[in-house]
C-alpha cells in the first residue's frame, strides 16, 4: 500500500522507493531520469543550495525536501531580538473576539473543533492573504489555539522560498538544532518517518507514542505562530494532538492557579541534543543545546490569556523546589494536560491541509500508530520566534541567562 501525497494531481508510483539519504546513483535507467524531471517541475526555492538534492527516491516529487543533515553545518547561539506580534496589528480592525474577522468572513465556511480549542477554515487561500489579512489570521489563532486550513494546494505547492516569506511575516525563524532540513533551507524544520527509516525524536521505550510539548520551548524566545503541512501522509494515523494551555489552566482550582503562577521552571534542550548525539535522528547537533526558565503560567501578549507553560518533554525542574515536589508536581501537571480531553483536539490530516497554531498557548503530539503499515509521513515546519514568556505574575523575576 501507497501513501497518498499533498498534491491534487500527483499518484504516488506503485513501486515503493527506500530512502537513502547518502545513496548515490552508478546508472540511471530511463524511467528514473522521466522520474526525476517530473520531481523537477516541483517548485524551486531560490535559497537553494549549491549542490543538488541527493538522488533519492527519484519517484517521490517531494524529494528535495526529503530531510538533509549536513555533517558540516554549525550556528551560533541565537541572540535576542525584538519580537512584533502581528497579532497586535490585527487588534486595531478586530478588537472583539464575538465579531468575525474580516478575513474570515468570506470564507466558505468556519467551524470549532471543539469548544475550547481549534478551528477549521474552508475557502481561505492563503497564499492570497495581504499583509493586513495575515495579521488577522496570527490573531485568530491566538484566540482559537489551533486553525485548519483545507484546501491549500496553492500553498504547500508553492515551494520553500514562499514558506519562508510566509513564515517571516509572522516573527524571526528558527533554526532546529537537530532536527533534518531540506537541502540547503535550514529554516526549514522536517519531521519524517516511513518504513524503513524515521528522522523523528521518538521513544520506543514507552508504553505511548505521545510526547506533548511545545516546540523548542528551551529557547530564550520559544515560538509563536507555527505553521506544518504534510507532503505526504499515511492513509489512516498520523494524526496530531493538541491539548489548550489556556484551559488546561481554567481547570485547575483557582487556589492551585495562584501557587503556579508564583513559580518559574527550567526547560531543557539537553535531551534532545543527547538524543541526536546518540546516532538517532541524523546524528547532528548544529547548535550547543540551551536551557532556559520561563514562567509556569505565561500570559499571551495579545489576547491577554493565562496558559500553562511546561512540557513534558523540555520542562526539567521547578526553580525553588527540591526535587521530589518538582517531580511530583510536573508529573501531576503533565497527566493533567494528557488526559485532558475536555481541553484537546485530535487533527486528522488531508491532502492539502495546512494546520496553524499558536506556540504559546497550546501542546502538541504527533501519534505515531502507522508505523506498521511502512507508509510515509513527511512534514514541514515554518516556526517564526516570539517574544520571551511574559510571566502571567508581573512579580515573578526571571533570567535571561542560559543555565549551561
Ligand atoms: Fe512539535
Amino acid at each position: 500500500m501507497t501513501p497518498p501525497i499533498a498534491t491534487e494531481t500527483y499518484t504516488e508510483p506503485t513501486q515503493y522507493t527506500t530512502l537513502k539519504l547518502r545513496g548515490t546513483a552508478t546508472e540511471v535507467p530511463a524511467a528514473v531520469l522521466a522520474a526525476r524531471a517530473a520531481a523537477a517541475r516541483a517548485p524551486e526555492p531560490s535559497v537553494t543550495a549549491t549542490k543538488p538534492a541527493p538522488s533519492q527516491q527519484p519517484d517521490y516529487p517531494y524529494q528535495r525536501y526529503l530531510p538533509a543533515f549536513p555533517k558540516e553545518e554549525h550556528f551560533d547561539p541565537l541572540v535576542p531580538f525584538t519580537h512584533s506580534d502581528p497579532g497586535f496589528r490585527a487588534l486595531a480592525v478586530s478588537p472583539n473576539p464575538e465579531v468575525p474577522l474580516p478575513v474570515l468572513q468570506g470564507a466558505e465556511s468556519v467551524t470549532e473543533i471543539t469548544p475550547e480549542l481549534g478551528s477549521e477554515v474552508r475557502g481561505v487561500d492563503l497564499t492570497k492573504l495581504t499583509s493586513e489579512e495575515r495579521d488577522q489570521i496570527a490573531l485568530f489563532t491566538a484566540r482559537r489555539g489551533v486553525v485548519v486550513f483545507r484546501n491549500q494546494g496553492n500553498f504547500i505547492n508553492a515551494g520553500g522560498e514562499a514558506w519562508l516569506e510566509w513564515g517571516r511575516h509572522f516573527g524571526r525563524l528558527h533554526v532546529h538544532p537537530t532536527s533534518g532540513h531540506p537541502e540547503g533551507i535550514p529554516h526549514i524544520h522536517l519531521v519524517y518517518r516511513d518504513g524503513e527509516s524515521t528522522f523523528n525524536y521518538e521513544r520506543s521505550d514507552r508504553t505511548t507514542s505521545l510526547v506533548w510539548h511545545t516546540d523548542v520551548s528551551y529557547e530564550l524566545q520559544p515560538p509563536g505562530l507555527t505553521t506544518l503541512f504534510l507532503l505526504s501522509s499515511p492513509d489512516s494515523g498520523g494524526d496530531t494532538l493538541y491539548a489548550s494551555q489556556v484551559a488546561s489552566l481554567r481547570h485547575l482550582s483557582p487556589t492551585f492557579v495562584s501557587f503556579l503562577r508564583t513559580l518559574k521552571a527550567v526547560h531543557s534542550g539537553v535531551e534532545q541534543a543527547n538524543f541526536s548525539r546518540s546516532g538517532k535522528r541524523g546524528g547532528v547537533v548544529r547548535r550547543e543545546p540551551v536551557e532556559h526558565v520561563h514562567p509556569v503560567v505565561r500570559r499571551h501578549p495579545v489576547t491577554g490569556e493565562e496558559a500553562l507553560y511546561v512540557n513534558s518533554q523540555f520542562t526539567t525542574r521547578i526553580e525553588g523546589l527540591k526535587k521530589e515536589e518538582s517531580d511530583n508536581l510536573l508529573n501531576f501537571l503533565f497527566d493533567h494536560v494528557g488526559k485532558g480531553g475536555d481541553f484537546q483536539a485530535r487533527i486528522k490530516w488531508a491532502p492539502n491541509t495546512v494546520v496553524l497554531w499558536d506556540n504559546r498557548v497550546c501542546v502538541h503530539t504527533p501519534v505515531v500508530d502507522f508505523g506498521p503499515s511502512g507508509q510515509r509521513r513527511h512534514g514541514c515546519r515554518i516556526t517564526p520566534q516570539a517574544e520571551r514568556p511574559i510571566a502571567a505574575w508581573e512579580g515573578l523575576e526571571l533570567s535571561d541567562k542560559s543555565l549551561i
